[in-house]
């Protein structure tokens, strides 16, 4: 089943999420939905608050649905180490038609719960590691906005006010 995808103006998105101390066949049902509702959104990842569960979970795919190793739960994740600095351009499912470049570490290791409640580690570099660190945000309910600097942030917001005013947003 599809899931609405909010955007930004939602105050679930600047929420932190609670931590997941359940993982039963709703929550398992749920993760499943997310995997179809991001490949749908043509999205790399997708963090619970995105579909208003504001809780610490995030599923990434960084091949689009193209290779099923690619496919990571991410269950109250931590960024247990980080290394290096790349600017890419990135964009978000919550902030649609809205892309420019963005700092981040170049490589990340990441220690999360599966969905058989067991702790995994693993590295990733490149677009993953974009995309770990972006969703991971989204569970601390910070959105990358926030890396901007304040004139282009309100450059930004702008952009956001007239796409809210021609009904763009929604
Ligand atoms: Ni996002």
């Amino acid at each position: 089943m599809k899931l609405d995808i909010v955007k930004y103006g939602d105050p679930v998105l600047q929420k932190e999420g609670e931590e997941i101390t359940n993982i039963d066949g709703q929550l398992t049902e749920f993760i499943s939905n997310m995997f179809e509702t991001m490949y749908e959104a043509k999205g790399v990842g997708l963090a619970a608050p995105q579909v208003s569960l504001s809780k610490k979970l995030f599923v990434m795919d960084v091949s689009a649905g193209k290779d099923s190793k690619e496919r990571i739960v991410c269950i109250n994740p931590q960024i247990v180490d980080s290394k290096g600095k790349v600017v890419s351009e990135e964009g978000c499912l919550s902030f649609p038609g809205i892309y420019f470049e963005v700092e981040r570490p170049e490589v990340v290791t990441v220690q999360a719960i599966d969905l058989n409640g067991k702790e995994f580690t693993f590295e990733v570099d490149g677009l993953a590691a974009r995309c770990v660190l972006h969703e991971k945000d989204h569970i601390d309910g910070k959105v990358f906005i926030e890396y901007l600097n304040p004139l282009k942030r309100d450059l930004i917001k702008r952009k956001i006010k007239k796409k809210i005013k021609l009904g763009d947003w929604e």
